[in-house]
């Protein structure tokens, strides 16, 4: 008889997708059969890019062999919980740049065990890109800074096109 599915979630607001996020959703598929990258949004909240952009974006900057195993889907207005009930995911994967992700993170992995039983994987994030977040890598990009390495090639562009609405 044939196993089932491995499946996890990366879930998060992906507005826009770092390289810390890509390390992480890269090393869920070596764990996982199958990753669901889950943008989950609030369409009350104007991000800085549309969310379908969000996915293009995601998508564009994932390697031939990473994407042949990863979805990418947005939810709006959802608990992550239902999310992966749906998606028959057992695990939620979440990179951790240090403490204070790890302060924020533990309740909500604790909330959503609760709630259904779901597991959260943590992996440790990778320490050359620990400062970097969608909100910051956006100001420094604002006020002139330089983003390169920080964010895929295709984000950065896509920064330079439209310009962020920080
Ligand atoms: O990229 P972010 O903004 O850090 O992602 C946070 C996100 C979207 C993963 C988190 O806010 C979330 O899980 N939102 C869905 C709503 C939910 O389930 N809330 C209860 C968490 S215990």
């Amino acid at each position: 008889m044939e196993s089932p599915t491995r499946r996890c979630v990366c879930p998060g607001s992906f507005d826009p997708v770092t390289n810390g996020h890509l390390d992480v959703i890269e090393r869920a598929t070596t764990l996982f059969d199958e990753v669901v990258v889950a943008v989950l949004h609030n369409p009350a909240k104007q991000g800085t890019f549309p969310v379908q952009r969000r996915l293009e974006l995601i998508e564009e900057a994932l390697a031939d062999d990473v994407r042949a195993r990863v979805r990418t889907v947005a939810f709006a207005d959802r608990l992550l919980v239902d999310v992966c009930r749906e998606l028959e995911a057992g695990a939620i994967v979440k990179g951790l740049r240090g403490g204070t992700d790890f302060a924020y993170e533990l309740p909500m992995a604790r909330m959503n065990k609760h709630l259904t039983g779901v597991e959260t994987v943590f992996l440790a994030g990778d320490p050359a890109l620990e400062h970097v977040s969608s909100s910051l890598v956006k100001e420094v990009h604002r006020y002139g800074g330089d983003i390169t390495g920080l964010v895929p090639d295709g984000v950065l562009a896509a920064l330079r096109e439209d310009g962020p609405r920080v």
